[in-house]
């Protein structure tokens, strides 16, 4: 038996066959465009998405040469999707979680004393980040689209649920609670939809999917839509959260971090949602068949990878991501070079959309090694900054932090984390946790694997990193560096 799970990205799609083991059978993948309309906009158009997808699973299939017996999706989070109901096409655009255009939003919102309820009943903040000021701004900004909404003729959801409805020829409209939980409009305590929210928000609650659990069979893909298959959708949840389930984080404690354009650290916090006082997100890891919650406290950083892109793309000083390491590794240091990259704002913990990328201690010995150093340093850094408010808001020890995602390839990366955390960094054999977490949900939502317990028996070691001479002098400067980043661009 196989699982088939679809990985719905930032910048593409993956489609990975996965088999009982653990192991993956075969692997496809499809880029798509990025729209850039204004500084600060970033838009998909979800027919894009939807192809995407269709040609990674094709590939993934054509790869494997088994049938699987069903399917998992996970997705990049909090963007905002809307299609006709009827028709399935999209009205316009998406508006991706990486869009600032709602600043102005959350503004106004946080001028009236919103923000402490809307904290305590999401466990997130307001920020441009979240779906649901990303649809207010579409009410007032999009009125056509938005009487639409209103009639019942479009529906609203995230990337998870615009897929389901595609998967289904339209007859399910279904999102998961961890999907759920990055809206701004799910009372995470609750489990359910927001009536204060939603009315906060205006967002009528008809528009929005019903929320499912994260593992069990919701819904069958429609064989002439969905390349012939008639398969169970058995497994939904946002990417980090997949990623957090795929690395077997199943217990409270357990904390994974995947490095991709951003940074996410999640902690399994367990039954119990704990809440940050210094600007972590309380937020649902996944909901299981019975209605029960397991929660996550995460720390998102916006940009990391990305930082390595505009090494690449905006500098031109490195010719591919891989190359970082061996040019870091002609220098000894950073030569006191200290890089934030705060491209576009920070997100946890200083949560500054103002901010901007500032490179500090630059002399006339500067190499673009030096940089490049500085920039991996920077990544190691971020991490830091979230894991050490996130164990003392947890109240806990980090004993290990397990590692995913495109640098976790790097090794240098991986030995300078492990130095600043002061805790072991573990490596997986399969770095794609979050499709693999997919994959594992839906295997587990069909009986292919039993319990959590049987699924982290198939996770594998690749390497290990165990922590050095911690450098906290460096770490001071840096944070040294974020403070003078900070409130650049007002
Ligand atoms: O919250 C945003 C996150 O879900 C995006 O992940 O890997 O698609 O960049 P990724």
């Amino acid at each position: 038996m196989t699982v088939l799970a679809i990985d719905a990205g930032t910048t593409g799609v993956t489609a990975l066959v996965v088999a009982e083991d653990g192991g993956v059978l075969a692997r496809g993948y499809q880029e798509f465009q990025q729209h850039f309309p204004e500084p600060g906009r970033v838009e998909h158009q979800p027919e894009e998405i939807w192809q995407a997808a269709l040609q990674a699973c094709r590939e993934a299939l054509a790869g494997a040469g088994r049938r699987p017996t069903a399917v998992g999706i996970t997705n990049q989070r909090e963007t905002a999707v809307l299609w006709n109901r009827r028709t399935l096409a999209s009205p316009r655009r998406a508006i991706v979680w990486q869009d600032r255009r709602s600043a102005e939003v959350c503004r106004t919102l946080a001028g009236q004393g919103h923000e402490p309820r809307v904290a305590e009943l999401t466990g997130l903040r307001l920020d441009p980040y979240f779906t649901a000021t990303k649809l207010a701004w579409l009410a007032e900004h999009d009125p056509a689209v938005w009487r639409e909404v209103e009639a019942g003729r479009v529906a609203v959801g995230t990337v998870d649920s615009y897929l389901v409805a595609r998967m289904t020829a339209g007859r399910e409209h279904v999102t998961d609670a961890s999907n759920a939980s990055r809206t701004l409009l799910f009372d995470i305590t609750a489990g359910a939809w927001s009536e204060e929210l939603c009315a906060l928000f205006g967002v009528p609650m008809a528009a929005l999917p019903r929320v499912v659990p994260s593992y069990g069979t919701v819904a069958r893909t429609d064989p002439d839509t969905f390349l012939g298959l008639d398969l169970p959708i058995a497994g939904i949840a946002g990417d980090q959260q997949a990623a957090l389930f795929g690395q077997a984080c199943h217990a409270p404690g357990d904390v994974k971090c995947t490095y991709g354009t951003g940074s996410f650290v999640l902690i399994n916090t367990g039954a119990e949602p704990v809440r940050s006082s210094a600007g972590l997100l309380t937020t649902v890891a996944w909901g299981a068949p019975d209605g029960k919650l397991t929660y996550a406290l995460e720390g998102s950083i916006f940009v990391t990878g990305a930082a390595v892109q505009w090494l690449r793309d905006g500098l031109g000083i490195i010719g591919k991501a891989a190359e970082t390491e061996p040019i870091a590794r002609t220098v000894p240091d950073s030569g006191g070079v200290v890089f934030v990259p705060a491209l576009t704002g920070l997100g946890a913990p200083d949560w500054d959309p103002t901010a901007r990328g500032t490179i500090l201690g630059i002399t006339r010995g500067t190499t673009r090694a030096h940089l490049v150093r500085a920039t991996l340093e920077a990544i190691a850094f971020e991490v830091r900054d979230v894991v050490d408010v996130m164990t003392s808001d947890a109240g806990l020890d980090l004993r290990c932090l397990k590692v995913d995602g495109g640098a976790s390839e790097n090794d240098l990366l991986c030995r300078m984390q492990a130095d600043q955390l002061g805790a072991v960094v573990a490596r997986p054999k399969v770095r794609e946790t979050t499709a693999l977490g997919a994959a594992f949900l839906a295997g587990l939502g069909t009986g292919l694997w039993s319990t959590p317990e049987e699924i982290a028996t198939t996770w594998q070691l690749d390497a290990e990193f165990t922590p050095g001479h911690r450098d906290d002098h460096a770490y001071d400067k840096w944070r040294l560096a974020v403070e003078k980043a900070k409130g650049w661009a007002v």
